[in-house]
Order: structure tokens, then C-alpha cells, then sequence
């Protein structure tokens, strides 16, 4: 796989897949992350005196023009962060729009294509369309790791008729992943939370051949509950995987890696309710719902966090964004941020709502690495290359 330091593109149109996807709150961007990630590999293109264009998803708009998912309102963030002088923008992937902006544009310069999801070429892959776009650049860039699970036009289309190069980020992400992975000491743990088992199994039976303990949290670990024949009340569970959870737990047991399944429970009869109750998972009363783990679960999990020399972390374990049901995905976080450096735990955690706990405790000095992915971080470590990265692999222009 060709990357921009054995691979020199200069006074090139560089077509370049960047995952501008960032999390927005009413109308404003909570973490510039995604946008930082591709300043390594634009200042380089820069100033090599390349005219980038940019493209990238926001949302899912499938196929069609939607007005709130347009690309635009982050130009002045783009620029600032990017720390380029202008950034054009394109409506679309015109060709003759493409061909005008370019022959506008100094060297250097950066255009800002509007969200490739608004094309209906994209998600189908589209070849024909990928074809004679890709005729109007000299080479492509993919630096959208997080994108790059997506067999789409954007990221597995161009790279069958452009040369195709790794950025940066791609790379980074990549190295720290695989580098976190392939060293694997133990004791370690793996904290896997979030609503659906459903996203999770293969991750689960990927995860309980390579950690000795691995705990389950968040509203997936109910279904875990239901199979132990927990009364779990009006708790959300995903009754067609309880034999799924329990052939998870027997292989577990198999393998010697010890499930931690929560003790204790914050619930309440329905989320907004401010005033929970505390219990043992045993009582857990008619019609209230389990919302986050309680003080005794917490504290063994941080108990094992500092006895280990790994920790991975995905997916929150409580539904952390609603007050006061994030105080044990708080609570790991900041476990982590005041112990990792002290007893040398090398930690690694990626997935969006991971990412947002770690950034509301301002806890990131406590991880080694944190990928800017969520689907893409999971499925790696399901074990799977991602397509967008093969299809690098495999550019036959280089
Ligand atoms: C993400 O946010 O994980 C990426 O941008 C991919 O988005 P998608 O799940 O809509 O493909």
C-alpha cells in the first residue's frame, strides 16, 4: 500500500476521501477530530502545490439532496482547522463544475465537494460513474479510515481506475490498531458496552480468544441477564440472541476468559426520570428498566482495570447520554486517565459515544490511542480488513 512519503504527488489534482462525518450538536460541531486527522496529509499535498478536492459523507442521506446534511456549514471550520487560506466549494460532482473550479484554483489550493451521499451513485458503486469522475484527477487519496468499511463509490470505486494512496490518518489509524492488537500482553481486559448485542457478536467471539476478561455493559448485557434467567423488568434486550449470549459465555468459560456481567444496576421506569433507584440485578422492580451499572460493578471493573497491562475500550456502559446514567461510563474513563500512565496500561478505544465520554471527563491523556472510528474500529477488530484498505492494497496504477 502506497503512502504519501514513498509516494510523491506533486502539481496533481488529488482526488481525496476525507471522513468529514463529525458529531453535531443543534448546528454545532462537538468534536473537530475527523477534520484534525486529515491535517497531516492536506498540509503535505499543500504544500507540494497539489489542488485537493475533497469529498466526504454526512449522514446518511440516501441518494437524494436532504438540506440539513449538506457539507456546507463546515467550510469555516475546514479552513480554521485545516489552516488553508480558502476552500472552494462544488454543489456536485459536475464535471464541468470539477474542470471550471479546477482551472480557477492556484496550486495548493483545497475544494470542498458537497456530501457524496447526496449522489445516488454512491452507495450502489457505481463503476460507469466512478470511471468518469475519476478521468478528471490525476490520483486519489483515501485518509477516511472510519469511512473505509463501506464498499462505496468513494472508497473502493475511484481506486479501480486512479492511482490510489494511503494518507496519514489512514496510516495512523491503521499501525495503532494493528500495533495494540498484535502485541497483546496479559492479564487484559476488554470493555465492551453499548445498546445492540446484535453489532457486537463477532466482535464478542473474536475478543474472548485474545482477553481473559472481557466486560459486558450497557443495555446489550441484558440479553446476557435474560439467558442467566435474570428478571430483567421492562429492561431493552434482544430476546432472539439470548442463546447467542449464552453460547458466547460457554465458549468464554472454555477459553478461560472471565465475563463480567453487571451485579448492580441504576434503574428507573423510564429514562428522563432524574430520581433512579439502586439495586441488585435480583431485584430489579416490575417495569422499571435497567439505565446504567451500579457503584459494585463499577468498582470491580476499575479494580481490574488497574491489575491489567491492556485495556480496550468499546461502546459506553450505561446510557450515558442522559444525566445521571453516565456515571459508570465516567467513571471507567476517568479510572483510566488516573491510572494508565502510573501502572504502564497501554489502553486503546475507538466508537463514537466511547469517544464523547472520554472528551466530557477529559480523559484522552489517558489512552494511548484513540481512533476516530466507530463501524470501521469494529470491524477491524472483528478481524476483517476493511474494503476501502484492500482496495488500496490492490490499486493496479502503482
Ligand atoms: C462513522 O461515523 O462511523 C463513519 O462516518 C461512517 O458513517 P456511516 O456509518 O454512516 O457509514
Amino acid at each position: 500500500m502506497k503512502n504519501l512519503d514513498n509516494y510523491k504527488i506533486e502539481n496533481k489534482k488529488v482526488l481525496f476521501r476525507a471522513d468529514l462525518n463529525v458529531p453535531v450538536v443543534e448546528g454545532v460541531i462537538t468534536n473537530i477530530s475527523r477534520i484534525s486527522a486529515v491535517k497531516s496529509s492536506i498540509k503535505k499535498l499543500v504544500s507540494n502545490k497539489n489542488k485537493i478536492f475533497i469529498i466526504s459523507h454526512f449522514g446518511r442521506p440516501n441518494g437524494k439532496f436532504v438540506d440539513k446534511l449538506s457539507l456546507n456549514f463546515i467550510l469555516l471550520s475546514l479552513k480554521k482547522v485545516l489552516e488553508v487560506n480558502k476552500v472552494h466549494f462544488l454543489k456536485n460532482l459536475n464535471k464541468d463544475n470539477i474542470n471550471k473550479t479546477a482551472n480557477e484554483m492556484q496550486s495548493g489550493e483545497v475544494c470542498l465537494i458537497e456530501n457524496i451521499r447526496f449522489q445516488k451513485e454512491e452507495e450502489k458503486i457505481d463503476l460507469d460513474f466512478a470511471k468518469s469522475i475519476s478521468f478528471l484527477f490525476d490520483v486519489y487519496v483515501n485518509d477516511a479510515f472510519s469511512a473505509s468499511h463501506r464498499n462505496h463509490t468513494s472508497i473502493t470505486g475511484f481506486a479501480k481506475f486512479l492511482p490510489a494512496i494511503a494518507g496519514n490518518n489512514l496510516i495512523k489509524e491503521i499501525n495503532n490498531i494493528n500495533s495494540f492488537l498484535q502485541n497483546l500482553k496479559k492479564p487484559n481486559i476488554a470493555i465492551i458496552g453499548g445498546s445492540k448485542i446484535s453489532t457486537k457478536i463477532k466482535l464478542l467471539k473474536n475478543l474472548i480468544e485474545k482477553f481473559n476478561t472481557i466486560v459486558i455493559g450497557g443495555a446489550m448485557a441484558n440479553t446476557f441477564l435474560l439467558a442467566n434467567k435474570i428478571n430483567i423488568a421492562d429492561s431493552l434486550v434482544e430476546e432472539n440472541l439470548v442463546s447467542d449470549a449464552l453460547n458466547i459465555q460457554q465458549k468464554a468459560k472454555k477459553l478461560n476468559c472471565k465475563i463480567i456481567l453487571p451485579i448492580d444496576v441504576v434503574c428507573a421506569n423510564k429514562i428522563e426520570d432524574k430520581n433512579p433507584i439502586y439495586c441488585k440485578i435480583e431485584d430489579i422492580p416490575l417495569g422499571f428498566k435497567i439505565l446504567d451499572l451500579g457503584k459494585i460493578t463499577t468498582k470491580l471493573i476499575n479494580e481490574e482495570i488497574i491489575k491489567s497491562k491492556m485495556v480496550l475500550w468499546n461502546g459506553p456502559v450505561g446510557a450515558f447520554e442522559y444525566k445521571p446514567y453516565d456515571e459508570a461510563t465516567n467513571g471507567i474513563a476517568k479510572t483510566i486517565k488516573l491510572n494508565a500512565k502510573k501502572f504502564n496500561i497501554k489502553t486503546l478505544a475507538g466508537g463514537g459515544d466511547t469517544v464523547s465520554a472520554i472528551n466530557n471527563t477529559k480523559s484522552e491523556s489517558g489512552f494511548t490511542y484513540i481512533s476516530n472510528a466507530g463501524g470501521a474500529f469494529l470491524e477491524w477488530l472483528e478481524g476483517n480488513e476493511s474494503p476501502g484498505v484492500i482496495a488500496l492494497k490492490e490499486n493496479k496504477f502503482i
